[in-house]
C-alpha cells in the first residue's frame, strides 16, 4: 500500500514449467512465474495501482475481467503494451465482493496468449462479504481453482493443433487446475470454498464431485448469490467463475470433476466442441480431524434488483458464424453506443449450430429469460459472461458502469477464444 492505494506489480514473463509430461520442460508464459498469475485481492472503496511491465517477445495487454473502470484501465485491444514497455491502470474498486480475474485481451492474439498460461485471479471483497460467515482463509479453506485444458507433444510442449471439425476451437485432452495435472488439496476444514475459474480458450465444464453429492453454489462472475444454491452441478463456459462450498467428512477424499456437458448442440457438432468429454480435475483429501466451520447462511448478498421496466433501450445481438449482427471486430470502428449508470434489455440470439457465449466489458448484467422462460436459481446473481446454446435466444438486462468516455470503447463478445481472435467481437463506448 502506498498512500492508501493498493499496488501490485505484474510481470508478464516467459518460462518454462515442468508439468511432468514429455521429455522436457514445458514452454510456458504467466505473470511474475512462468505459468498463471498471483492471486490480486482488493477491498471495495480501495484505491488500486496495477504497474504491469511486458518482458515478452510480443505486444499484450491485460485485461480486468469483471471490473467495472474507465475504458483507459480496461486492458482490451486498445491498451496494448510493447514488448519492454510498462503501463500502470489504476481505479478505484467500487462494485459487489466476486471472483474476477485477468488475462491478455491483445486483438487476434487472446487465445494464443491466454493459453500458454497468462491468467490470474482478482479477488474483491466488501462489507457484506466479510460480515458473512463463509469459508474466507485463503489458501486453508478458500481456494482458488483455476482451470485450462491443454495438449502436448511427446516433447512436452504445448500442442495447438485444433481439430478440424472443433465449432469451437482448440481442445486439450489434459487438465490443468491451477497448474497442476491430478492434483490434490489437503482439506483441514469442514467446509471449502472453491473459487472456480474457466480459463480454457474453448472447452464447457460441467463441475460436480465424484459422488454426485450435493454442494452450495454461493457466487456466480459479479459476486454472491442472494440465496445458496444447492445442487451437484455447475456449469461453465469460458471466463465464467463459479464460487461454491463443498462439505467433507474427516479423512475422506472426493474428486472435482468435471461431466460431459450438454451444450444443446445435435451430436455431432457436441462430440467435436468436448460434450462428450469427462475429467477428473482436483482431488480433496480431508484430514482425520477437521476444525468446525459454520454453516453457509441462508441469506447472501441483496438481489441485483434490475427491473426491466428501467430499461431505456432494447439492443438485438446475433452470434452467427463467427460474427455478431454480421459484423466482425474493426479496430477503428465502434458499434454501439449507451449511457452511464442505466440499464439495458439485450437480446442475444443464436442461429450457426455451434456453441457461444456473450461476455461484455464495463458492466454488469442479469439474466431476465432463456427462450422465454425464467432461468434457474444460478442465474440469480449479477453476471458478465453466460453461455448461449445453439438456436436460443437469452434476454438479459445490462447495466452500464458510471464511467463514461465518448473515446475509448468497451468490448462485447464471445469468450470462445478462437471465435473472439477471428472478430466475433463489437465495440461500444459509454457516454
Ligand atoms: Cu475475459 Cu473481453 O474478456
Ligand atoms: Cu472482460
Ligand atoms: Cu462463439
Amino acid at each position: 500500500v502506498e498512500d492508501g492505494t493498493r499496488v501490485f506489480e505484474l510481470r508478464a514473463t516467459a518460462g518454462t514449467t515442468d508439468f511432468g509430461v514429455g521429455d522436457s520442460a514445458t514452454r510456458t508464459w504467466g505473470f511474475n512465474g512462468a505459468y498463471l498469475g498471483p492471486t490480486l485481492r482488493a477491498e471495495r472503496g480501495e484505491p488500486v495501482r496495477i504497474d504491469v511491465t511486458n518482458a515478452l517477445p510480443e505486444a499484450t495487454t491485460v485485461h480486468w475481467h469483471g471490473h467495472e473502470l474507465p475504458a483507459a484501465m480496461d486492458g482490451g485491444p486498445h491498451q496494448a503494451i510493447a514488448p519492454g514497455a510498462g503501463w500502470q491502470p489504476s481505479w478505484t474498486v467500487d462494485q459487489p465482493a466476486a471472483t474476477t480475474w485477468y488475462h491478455p485481451h491483445p486483438h487476434g492474439a487472446t487465445a494464443h496468449q491466454v493459453s500458454r498460461g497468462m491468467a490470474g485471479m482478482f479477488i474483491l471483497d466488501d462489507t457484506t462479504s466479510r460480515a458473512l460467515e463463509l469459508p474466507d482463509e485463503y489458501g486453508v479453506d478458500d481456494i482458488p481453482v483455476i482451470v485450462q485444458d491443454q495438449a502436448f507433444d511427446d516433447d512436452g510442449q504445448f500442442r495447438r493443433a485444433e481439430h478440424p471439425f472443433s465449432p469451437v476451437g482448440h481442445l486439450g485432452d489434459q487438465i490443468l487446475a491451477n497448474g497442476t495435472i491430478g492434483g490434490y488439496h489437503e482439506v483441514t476444514t469442514e467446509r471449502l470454498r472453491l473459487r472456480l475459474l474457466n480459463a480454457s480458450p474453448a472447452r464447457v465444464y460441467d463441475f460436480g464431485l465424484g459422488d454426485d453429492r450435493e454442494f452450495a453454489l454461493v457466487g456466480t462472475d459479479g459476486g454472491l448469490l442472494p440465496a445458496p444454491h444447492r445442487t451437484d452441478a455447475v456449469r461453465l463456459s469460458p471466463g465464467e467463475r463459479a464460487e461454491i462450498v463443498v462439505s467433507l467428512d474427516p479423512g475422506e477424499r472426493v474428486v472435482l470433476r468435471s461431466t460431459p456437458p450438454d451444450l444443446g448442440t445435435d451430436p455431432w457438432t457436441g462430440r467435436f466442441a468436448g460434450g462428450d468429454d469427462r475429467f477428473d480435475i482436483l482431488q480433496l483429501r480431508a484430514a482425520e480431524h477437521l476444525v468446525p466451520v459454520p454453516e453457509v447462511p441462508d441469506r447472501l448478498a441483496g438481489t441485483p434488483g434490475l427491473d426491466p421496466a428501467d430499461a431505456v433501450a432494447t439492443r438485438r445481438f446475433r452470434f452467427s458464424g463467427i460474427s455478431i449482427n454480421d459484423r466482425r471486430m474493426v479496430m477503428d470502428r465502434v458499434d454501439e453506443a449507451v449511457v452511464a449508470d442505466t440499464t439495458e434489455l439485450w437480446e442475444l440470439s443464436t442461429s450457426d449450430g455451434s456453441p457461444h457465449n456473450f461476455h461484455v466489458h464495463g458492466a454488469r448484467f442479469t439474466v431476465l429469460e432463456v427462450d422465454g422462460e425464467r432461468p434457474g436459481p444460478e442465474l440469480t446473481g449479477w453476471k458478465d459472461t453466460v453461455y448461449l446454446a445453439p438456436s436460443t435466444t437469452t434476454r438479459v438486462l445490462v447495466h452500464f458502469a458510471d464511467h463514461a468516455d465518448p473515446n475509448l470503447p468497451f468490448m462485447i463478445h464471445c469468450h470462445f477464444l478462437r471465435h473472439e481472435d477471428q472478430g466475433m467481437m463489437l465495440q461500444f463506448v459509454i457516454l
